[in-house]
């Protein structure tokens, strides 16, 4: 009875949700309440956009849906997108793997695959609207939207070399920015109130940095030693395969604003990440972007002393237990020897005793 309620509950807001485009917000995603967890991997990670050294880490495997208009129907069609992540103690790795076919416009970054990553900063911040101040850009200050900042990466990769580093560098401190490779960090209360870090409502404040660095590859790219700008578009148009992304940010930043999400070893944070894809060779534009799920997904920072405990450990045991098997038969061979040695000289009756100093 309960079951069938629910079921006509849940068909009654997809058919309200899929005839009224601006009803009530409504979140029926099946992504929902999946957890995410960033083991302790230490030194496993190379930021170079290539995905090998990713293959022993377990990941999520998520539909692309709009994000305005989550429906099934208009799921970007290219495939899936993976999410993987893990963290060495110090930083926060991540693995966004995308299914789809090479479109790479140099310069055009619309006409080129984007990726993006959100986290809740403060306790009120949702993922709907990014943040969901009600304010609007005249009136959003780091006041009448305190409690709503959201933390955001953004990789828009139209003038970024694949398998070159981007994110923060020298020349932009100060704020989020990255004039080379467009891997920034923004934070934001509102779709229509986001800024580069540092920077505001209210002007520049060139206290911040971009914490963020990353890469990205494409499977059916072959550079071995390494590509320059004139290579563009480094592969054939259309080329089927898979997009990677790669990305690192320290754990703690110094950030003071609320402009950065900060994790914790042993807590979870709450996360979301976007893609924008030319679908047919039409540039995308900002609000077209496909996301995992309509609400926050939780990301597990695994403490490293649980992960010595779980399977790490038996790693350690075993090699404990090799240890005392050898020394166990060590002591067995010198027990025999022993033996041996006694019963031979017992066997040598006839042999008189002769005293040394006789020699
Ligand atoms: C959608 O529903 C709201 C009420 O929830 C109504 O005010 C609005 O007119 C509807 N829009 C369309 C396009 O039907
Ligand atoms: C979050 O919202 C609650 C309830 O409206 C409020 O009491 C709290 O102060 C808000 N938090 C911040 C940081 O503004
Ligand atoms: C920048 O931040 C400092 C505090 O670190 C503050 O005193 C100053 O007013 C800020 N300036 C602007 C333009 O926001
Ligand atoms: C809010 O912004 C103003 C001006 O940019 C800055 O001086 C102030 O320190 C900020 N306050 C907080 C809590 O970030
Ligand atoms: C983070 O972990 C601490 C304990 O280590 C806990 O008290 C706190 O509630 C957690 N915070 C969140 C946001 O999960
Ligand atoms: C994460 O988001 C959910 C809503 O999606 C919220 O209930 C929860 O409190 C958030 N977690 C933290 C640590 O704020």
């Amino acid at each position: 009875m309960f079951r069938s309620l629910f079921v006509i509950f849940t068909l009654f807001f997809v058919l309200v949700n899929s005839h009224n485009e601006s009803g009530e917000w409504s979140c029926e995603s099946s992504n929902s309440g999946t957890q995410l967890a960033a083991e302790f991997r230490p030194g496993v990670i190379t930021l170079d956009g290539h995905p090998d050294d990713w293959k022993d880490i377990d990941g999520f495997e998520f539909s692309l849906l709009p994000a305005l208009d989550p429906h099934e129907d208009d799921a970007y069609k290219g495939g899936k997108m993976t999410v993987k992540a893990l963290h060495d103690g110090k930083d926060v790795f991540f693995l966004l793997q995308v299914d789809g076919e090479y479109a790479y416009s140099q310069g055009e970054g619309n006409k080129c695959p984007s990726i993006a990553l959100m986290f809740q900063i403060g306790e009120n911040a949702t993922y709907h609207n990014m943040g969901g101040c009600k304010e609007s850009p005249d009136t959003c200050t780091n006041k009448t939207c305190r409690g709503h900042e959201v933390d955001i990466m953004h990789f828009t990769i139209g003038t970024a070399i694949p398998g070159r580093l981007y994110g923060g560098n020298l020349i932009d401190m100060g704020t989020g920015d990255d004039r080379f490779g467009h891997l920034v960090d923004v934070y934001s209360w509102n779709p229509h109130c986001r800024y580069l870090d540092g920077r505001g409502p209210k002007g520049h404040n060139n206290t911040a940095q971009n914490d963020w660095k990353g890469a990205w590859w494409h499977s059916s790219l072959n550079g071995h030693s390494g590509f320059v700008d004139e290579d563009s578009p480094y592969a054939k148009d259309g080329e089927k395969g898979a997009y990677y992304f790669e990305f690192s940010r320290p754990l703690r930043t110094m950030d003071r604003f609320q402009q950065d999400a900060e994790f914790k070893i042993g807590n979870v944070s709450n996360f979301s990440a976007a893609f924008w894809y030319p679908v047919d060779g039409k540039p995308w534009h900002g609000s077209g972007h496909y996301t995992v799920s309509c609400d926050w997904l939780k990301l597990d920072f695994i403490s490293g002393a649980s992960t010595l405990t779980d399977t790490g450990g038996i790693k350690v045991e075993s090699s404990w237990n090799a240890a005392v098997a050898f020394s166990l038969l060590l002591s067995v061979v010198a027990f025999c020897l022993s033996v041996f040695v006694g019963y031979r000289v017992s066997m040598q009756k006839g042999v008189p005793f002769t005293p040394v100093d006789r020699l």
